[in-house]
């Protein structure tokens, strides 16, 4: 549509509808997608709507995803820097925005959780959605693993095209990633430091600020170890659990070694190597049927749970069966799995920097791949939960539940 016919039209249409506060678009301005028939259709039903009906607008697809700002966000440096653009930066940009964004959908999920989490009394009725929520974090943790095969199509000497144009930005300064760790609990003193610098130190003031609160305030680990310190089911009146648990141990463990020192397959140094390795897996039991050993592991950094909650985390494990402890334990199996698929794309981006980059440092300035791969050893944050496995017993050796305390934890209609 040409000026003059544009300005008569809008004119005609203000005549139509004099009320109206909805901007006439030029036709220019808009998508072409957008008819000016059906943006007129548009103007006229809004126009004649009530205000409670404007909020029921309907909006369009390209200005409801402000797709504008979003396309208009790849610049390539190489194509202002040099005459020749390198043609896989546009791939590079566009992998690593996708990740923010997904990384903007993870902190939103994982800040709802943390808040159901935080109330002094859980309601039982979000755990389903928490559930739900967790679950949707390992999906997408899931995506953004296999996403780095997308960046694998980039061959490392195309990504020397453009790499020199990068410095010094550097995955280190993603702000949202940090925040995702830090929402999961990751704490600074468990980090892996590079040069001796603090990891917030690369970005500004008021990022720092919001790190800092997360990490002194509720974060994922936090509100978890403290809701198991407030399950119920650990008060069980005359049934004291970890006294059955501790002669289930007794039971199991003389078994292991009876069979151990039974066998006619192994010598008499490999029987003697067995029993001292299942030493140190005793260290486990003891640090749960002791507190003292557990407070002393605890100092030492080999543990990080509570007491308290490593004992209620076990319950949910070993009577997982009960109807009411099946929504605990899927909760506390989402964690387990959120925390090895963090770990997994850990090891899958090293991976992929020694593909590209081989032992260069990265534009970060760290050692690279050494650096990174050793996050994925060091930065686990529910280790305690993996180790919940080291303390199973098999279900034959399970000490029964008095009857009473069964009907408690099953559902009305499934118990006599
Ligand atoms: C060609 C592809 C890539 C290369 C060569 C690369 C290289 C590196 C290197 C060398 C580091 C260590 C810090 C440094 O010294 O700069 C690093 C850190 C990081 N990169 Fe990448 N990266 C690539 C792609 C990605 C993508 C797609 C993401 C997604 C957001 C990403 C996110 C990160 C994050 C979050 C860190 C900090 C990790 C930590 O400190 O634990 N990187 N990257």
């Amino acid at each position: 549509m040409n000026v003059f016919r544009q300005f008569y039209f809008k004119k005609y249409l203000r005549t139509l509808f004099p009320n109206s506060k909805h901007q006439i678009p030029n036709s220019n301005s808009t998508p072409r997608s957008t008819s000016i028939g059906i943006w007129c259709l548009e103007f006229g039903i809004f126009s004649i709507m009530s205000d409670n009906q404007k909020k029921y607008t309907t909006i369009h697809y390209h200005s409801y995803l402000e797709l504008d700002k979003i396309l208009d966000a790849q610049r390539l440096r190489s194509a202002e820097l040099d005459e020749n653009p390198a043609h896989e930066e546009m791939l590079f940009i566009i992998v690593h925005q996708v990740y923010e964004l997904w990384f903007k959908q993870l902190m939103h999920e994982l800040e709802s959780v943390i808040a159901m989490f935080a109330e002094e009394r859980v309601d039982e009725r979000n755990l389903g959605t928490a559930i739900g929520r967790l679950n949707r974090v390992s999906e997408i943790l899931q995506l953004l693993i296999q996403q780095i095969r997308i960046m694998e199509t980039m061959t490392p000497l195309d990504f020397l095209d453009f790499r020199n144009y990068l410095f010094p930005a550097s995955g280190f300064q993603s702000f949202q990633f940090r925040m995702i760790e830090v929402m999961l609990g990751l704490r600074t003193e468990k980090r892996l430091t590079y040069h001796g610098q603090h990891y917030a130190s690369v970005f500004p003031e008021e990022q720092q600020e919001k790190l800092q609160k997360f990490e002194d305030g509720d974060t994922l680990f936090e509100v978890i170890e403290s809701w198991l310190e407030r399950t119920p089911f650990l008060d069980f009146g005359e049934f004291n659990f970890l006294e059955h648990y501790k002669k289930a141990v007794e039971r199991m463990v003389d078994k292991e070694k009876a069979a151990i020192l039974n066998s006619s397959y192994l010598s008499d140094k490999e029987k003697a190597m067995r029993v001292k390795m299942m030493g140190s897996t005793d260290t486990y039991f003891e640090s749960v049927l002791d507190p003292q050993v557990h407070a002393r592991m605890q100092a030492e950094g080999a543990l990080r749970m509570s007491h308290k909650a490593t004992v209620a985390a076990l319950l949910i494990n070993l009577y997982r069966d009960e109807p009411i402890l099946h929504n605990p334990f899927n909760l506390l199996v989402s964690l387990v799995e959120i925390d090895e698929l963090m770990t997994t794309w850990r090891y899958r981006h090293a991976q992929m920097v020694l593909r590209m980059l081989g032992r260069k440092i990265g534009t970060g300035g760290s050692s690279g791949h050494s650096y990174l791969h050793s996050t994925a050893v060091k930065h686990h944050i529910f280790t305690d939960l993996h180790n919940i496995s080291t303390l199973l017993i098999p279900r034959s050796e399970l000490p029964e539940l008095p009857t009473e305390l069964k009907r408690e934890l099953g559902f009305y209609f499934s118990m006599k």
